[in-house]
């Protein structure tokens, strides 16, 4: 597990972006944090690390899912107006998640309940307030560009 305190959006950004190199098609990466914690800026840091636009991203609270060009594309989505893991297979966003195609980035995956129980995934854990927030990162499996950490004046460590 990674923890990496930041102090601003920007960082918030640039810290996804350093996750960026150990991205492979098929991961799924599990957002979780309240209403403002970081979770579309995350996102908006991870295209930005895989060559794509970031002014594309935005939350997708309305559309449910946005996709996204870039090294891998991205499939963003936002379960919030959504109330239940059956509504979730009826939009068939099951075949997505697991399709192995790109890497798909879920806020507010816990309105899918069990279905992501067990399921390999990144989890990224944003909480914290204004001057601070911190974000945990579990289930990598590759390398962090840590050069791009501290090139940023962000603090990490590897908490085990
Ligand atoms: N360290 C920080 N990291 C991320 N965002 C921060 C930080 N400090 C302040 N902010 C602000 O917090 C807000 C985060 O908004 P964002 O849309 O990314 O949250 P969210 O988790 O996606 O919320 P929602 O659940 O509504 O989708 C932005 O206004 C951003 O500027
Ligand atoms: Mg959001």
């Amino acid at each position: 597990m990674i923890e990496i305190r930041t102090s601003s959006a920007a960082q918030t950004e640039e810290a996804a972006a350093a996750l960026a190199p150990a991205l492979r098609p098929g991961d799924l990466l599990l957002l979780h944090g309240g209403l403002g914690a970081g979770k579309t800026a995350f996102v908006r840091g991870l295209v930005r690390g895989l060559q794509g636009d970031e002014n594309e991203v935005s939350s997708p609270t309305f559309a449910l899912m946005n996709r996204y060009e870039a090294r891998l594309p991205v499939f963003h989505f936002d379960l919030y107006r959504l109330s239940s893991e059956e509504e979730v297979l009826d939009l068939g966003f099951d075949e997505i998640f697991f399709g192995g195609e790109g890497v798909c980035a879920v806020e507010w995956c816990e309105v899918a309940g069990p279905l992501f129980d067990g399921v390999p995934a990144v989890h990224v854990t944003l909480r914290g307030d204004l001057e601070e927030r911190t974000i945990l990162l579990e289930g990598i499996h590759g390398t962090l560009d840590t050069g791009r950490l501290v090139r940023n004046g962000i603090r990490f460590r590897d908490a085990g």
